[in-house]
């Protein structure tokens, strides 16, 4: 087979071709990327998989020493339930046993590490003077400071805040709050916060530090589904996730779990921490299950507006004075929003898009506004900017829509691949023959990149004990991580945004699951330019490709050049904690400085030349 580059037809990719998508999902955000520790803060937790308020809330003591109820007298006017604590200890004084009390589990164990500091915060009500122990389990902490003494009794709901440090590391720890006196108690807004997160912003520093390294230019956010809810009133409400935390009701999420929703909208703007501009997905006045009426819909357009004041307007107006009181003073760069998620097949989705598309392009002009409804095939019959593109098919399939975008209208709106990946069957937990799929998919939205904008790979994450959406790149518990082999091939991807596109031509006679494709990328910490061609075997024979390259004005070196493989022995392999990078790409240098190029291409492998130029 023979690959010809040439560079007589180039042009630039867009800047933010290559990005991430991150949703509620799987734990994804909440005992996943956000950073607090205690799961069911604020005693809200309801909904159909719980039992009660207190899950996952446990009791330390007997029936005859402690007995706990839900009250909803808290002092936090929008989450009224508190957990009433009537502490008898049997009559003895003190109470016996080291005490009595709560324990929270936080999501399947706080990872509590040595050395580390944790700021614990939480809010009582007592009728006496009482006195509160803190304590992890199986590890001892030391208090670093303390505000508020632990002694109080005049019947106010008080907070309390401590920093403490831990002695000793258990990964999957509980927070024990216990007492020695009798009493009646009301707690509260219970937290937990490492204080080592990412730019001290509250994410996890492990996981953030892999989205980080996926270089994203955008990230969608919060959903998906999750936008919608399975009902409108388990929707993704913007203003109920902003204020301070402890003023934040929470909600019941579509993927079945509480969120205490601590990552907020807020914090999802925050991943300007990355580098990334911020897509903001709003609910289109349509859940999976009902639907706003059309008089009724003046308030989601009303919402959209304020949450872009929120994001973007200065300080000084209604809604940016409340993020510049959240710490935020800046605007937030939000070019992009989206109208709903895969609302287009909804009888309402089109009257109600065109509600939000004049309004917004009336009071925001600049803003780009995304549709839900296919522009692959054929034109919308409404205005958009870009429109939404999702799919979820096998490894083929994947393969075959490499041509997609071949055919697209090029004065239409822009494709915006928000959601792909290869799954069920073909794609197990995330295995090699998925991601081999997917960046022959990719490479195909490259080709097209005069008209795909941007590209996100879904769902990015996956707490391994809620495994509600598989597969997915990250993979973690309260402590370790890895990346799915569809995680590594993103990195093949990383230099695309805004790159120089190369047209290449591939013949072969020997098989039709190659595909490839060239682009120049600028290394600037280097100050280096480099030619970077990928090539996708897909099929099952080892193929060997012949490459030739015109045109350019500089010469290739293969000194100083690489060879980045990603293959396995096994189609289905897959990484997992135990063996972590079983499926990663391999970097090799390239040794000759041959004129002639040729690369053999192992069966199901992912294959990217770095030539220095
Ligand atoms: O990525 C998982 C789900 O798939 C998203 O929530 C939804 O948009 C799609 O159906």
């Amino acid at each position: 087979s023979t690959l010809v580059v040439s560079a007589s037809n180039a042009r630039q990719i867009s800047n933010t071709f290559h990005g991430v998508f991150v949703e509620e999902i799987n734990h994804a955000g909440a005992g996943g990327l956000w950073a607090e520790l205690v799961s069911n803060r604020g005693f809200e937790a309801g909904g159909q998989d719980n039992t009660s308020n207190i899950y996952p809330w446990s009791v330390i003591g007997n029936e005859s020493s402690i007995s706990v109820s839900i009250d909803r007298t808290s002092c936090f006017e929008r989450n009224k339930a508190a957990l009433h604590m009537e502490v008898y200890c049997g009559g003895q004084k003190p109470c016996p046993y080291g005490g009595v009390g709560i324990s929270n589990p936080g999501y399947w164990g706080m990872n509590i590490e040595q050395g580390k500091r944790y700021k614990v915060v939480y809010h009582v009500r007592s009728e006496r003077k009482f006195d509160f122990q803190l304590s992890f389990t199986g590890i001892d902490i030391i208090k670093v400071a303390s505000y508020r003494r632990h002694v109080f009794g005049d019947r106010k709901w008080k907070r309390v805040e401590t920093i403490v440090e831990a002695q000793a590391t258990n990964h999957k720890s509980s927070l024990q709050i216990t007492t020695i006196r009798e009493g009646s108690y009301l707690l509260d807004q219970v937290s937990v916060m490492p204080l080592d997160t990412y730019m001290g912003h509250g994410f996890r520093k492990d996981l953030f530090q892999m989205v980080a390294d996926l270089k994203p230019k955008f990230l969608r956010f919060p959903g998906g589904c999750y936008v919608e809810g399975d009902y409108l009133k388990n929707q993704f409400q913007w203003k109920d996730t902003v204020g301070s935390w402890e003023d934040r009701p929470g909600h019941y999420d579509i993927w079945n779990y509480w969120s205490d929703d601590g990552f907020g909208f807020l914090e999802y703007l925050q991943v300007e921490d990355l580098g990334a501009m911020p897509i903001w997905v709003f609910n289109a006045g349509i859940s999976l299950s009902d639907a706003v009426n059309l008089s009724a819909l003046s308030t989601y357009v009303q919402d959209a507006l304020d949450g872009i004041e929120f994001a973007s307007g200065s300080h000084t107006s209604a809604w940016g004075s409340l993020r510049a009181a959240m710490g935020h003073p800046e605007p937030f760069d939000l070019r992009y929003v989206a109208v709903g998620n895969e609302n287009c097949g909804s009888v309402n989705y089109q009257e109600n898009y065109l509600k939000f598309y004049e309004a917004i392009r009336s009071a925001y002009p600049d803003i780009q506004i995304i549709s839900n409804c296919d522009a692959s095939s054929g034109p919308l019959n409404h205005p958009a900017d870009l429109f939404d593109f999702h799919t979820y098919t096998s490894s083929d399939g994947m393969f075959s829509l490499s041509t997609k975008f071949d055919h697209t209208s090029r004065s239409g709106p822009k494709a915006f691949v928000s959601e792909y990946a290869v799954w069920r069957k073909d794609a197990a937990n995330g295995s090699l023959l998925a991601a081999v799929a997917e960046a022959a998919f990719i490479i195909g939205l490259e080709k097209n990149s005069d008209i795909v904008q941007m590209v996100s790979y879904a769902p990015l994450f996956l707490n391994i004990d809620d495994r509600r959406w598989i597969p997915d790149a990250i993979v973690f518990d309260s402590y370790q991580l890895y990346g799915t082999p569809s995680y590594w091939v993103q990195k093949f991807f990383i230099e695309s945004s805004g790159a120089t596109f190369l047209d290449s031509t591939l013949t072969t006679t020997s098989s039709n699951k190659l595909i490839a494709s060239a682009i120049i990328w600028q290394n600037s910490a280097e100050k280096k330019n480099y030619l970077r061609i990928k090539v996708v075997n897909f099929g099952t024979t080892t193929e060997s490709l012949n490459i030739y390259i015109n045109g350019l004005n500089s010469d290739v070196h293969q000194y100083g050049s690489t060879k980045t493989v990603l293959t396995s022995t096994n189609v289905m392999d897959e990484n997992s904690f135990l063996e972590p990078k079983k499926v990663v790409p391999q970097t090799s240098s390239l040794e000759k400085d041959d004129k002639e190029m040729n690369v053999i291409l192992s069966p199901y492998s992912v294959t990217s030349l770095d030539l220095l130029i």
